[in-house]
């Protein structure tokens, strides 16, 4: 027999509560049998009908009917009630049914779908349940425009990707460093003149904290030497790309966020014929058998001996003309520099000493090379913030 809304004559709270759990026990029973559409809309009109439907009828036997002093306590039951029965109909039953023919969802049964997705996606799954809405799948797609790698993330790739068959292994870091893994363990003392060849950018606010704690940008990569040399014993061969930062006036060659590439080899026995050897090695790797390799003197607190390292140009082929006209990218020298390097100075190792690096036992080279100026050349790029400005028609080239 279909549920009907009892006219109580008692309206006390635990006769109102036997009848509300009644009224809820039809309610369930309906809408476990509803099948499709057409119950579903019977269902809702049933028990939501502003006229006589079965809400409406509760609140005329129950809340209406109520003396004054139950009133308070009958309104709000039948209040909840309201809401409970709204929440059935509308969201539970109804859901259930959209959901009825998709085999992979298991409503109810054990698998729960947030309301939120099921209400955002209630429309397009709709129109894949509903026969008449179906979706017609021969139509063309959207055409979505294809992503590219950007040409200086592909150049610090292929530069690591040259160490890594070498046997080295990729490190990285934090771009925001303390004053000690960016200067101090790298044998920059404090005050030291040769802090200035790097514009540092400092984070704001760290005047009350010791100098070796302060928080700033770092300027190189070799920071993470030290932090990798804290973590794992030598033998060691490490390459290290990322990001760094300089307070540069951005220009054509000049910007001040730009990326580099960091190796590190440690072990004993490691001589400057093996750091000549290896970058020699990876040059031709990375810009063709041809090119030759010059290395000349040069300072970094962190090396010693420290040198620059030039390569053959490879646009002009070291003759350093085109033709009649003079090369610029190696501004007629025939050399292009390309990084520094050096021996590890054994005031490096002495603050990792502990961890196995005792300057007296081991050795190892360093070196340091711009990604981004690495891009510049090897894509024949004339302007370094064509990289950073986000501008597609450029960035397209590389798709
Ligand atoms: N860190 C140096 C720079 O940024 C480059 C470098 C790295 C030099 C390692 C020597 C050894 O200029």
């Amino acid at each position: 027999m279909a549920y009907e809304v009892p006219k109580l004559t008692d309206l006390s709270a635990a006769a109102l509560e036997k009848a509300a759990q009644e009224l809820l026990s039809a309610l369930e029973a309906e809408a476990a049998a509803v099948g499709n559409e057409n119950d579903w809309k019977n269902f809702r009109d049933r028990w939501m009908a502003r006229k006589n439907g079965i809400l409406t009828q509760v609140n005329d036997r129950w809340l209406k009917a109520a003396p004054k002093e139950s009133k308070s306590a009958a309104g709000q039951k039948v209040n909840w009630l309201k809401k409970h029965v709204e929440g059935i109909v509308e969201n539970v039953t109804r859901k259930k049914l959209l959901f009825k023919d998709l085999p992979s969802f298991e409503i109810g049964a054990g698998v729960e779908v947030s309301e939120a997705i099921v209400d955002l996606y209630e429309q397009d799954f709709r129109r894949l349940v509903v026969k008449s809405e179906r979706v017609d799948v021969t139509l063309p797609g959207i055409r979505r425009p294809l992503g590219a790698e950007h040409p200086v993330i592909k150049t610090l790739n292929e530069i690591v990707a040259v160490f890594r068959n070498l046997g080295y292994s990729v490190e990285e870091g934090p771009v925001i460093e303390t004053d000690y893994y960016n200067f101090e363990a790298l044998n920059f003392p404090p005050n030291h003149p040769a802090r200035d060849m790097q514009d540092t950018l400092f984070i704001a606010k760290q005047g009350a904290k010791p100098l070796k704690d302060r928080l700033l940008l770092r300027t190189h990569t070799s920071p993470v030497q030290i932090r990798t040399m804290e973590k794992m014993k030598p033998p060691l061969r490490i390459v290290i790309p990322g990001k760094v930062h300089r307070n540069d006036p951005p220009d054509a060659s000049h910007s001040p966020m730009f990326h580099q590439v960091e190796g590190l080899a440690v072990d004993t026995n490691i001589t400057f014929g093996d750091l000549k050897g290896t970058l020699d090695h990876a040059m031709k790797a990375l810009f063709g058998s041809s090119v030759k390799t010059h290395f000349r003197p040069s300072f970094f607190p962190f090396t010693e001996p420290s040198a620059e390292m030039m390569v053959s140009c490879f646009i002009c082929g070291g003759k350093g003309k085109r033709g009649s006209e003079p090369c610029r990218p190696c501004k007629t020298t025939g050399w292009i520099e390309i990084l520094g390097c050096g021996m590890v100075d054994p005031n490096v190792f002495e603050f990792v000493k502990d961890n196995g690096y005792d300057p007296k036992k081991v050795s190892g080279f360093a070196f340091g090379m711009g990604a981004d100026r690495i891009a510049i050349l090897k894509y024949g790029v004339d302007d370094i913030q064509l990289f950073f400005n986000g501008d597609v028609r450029f960035l397209e080239q590389w798709r």
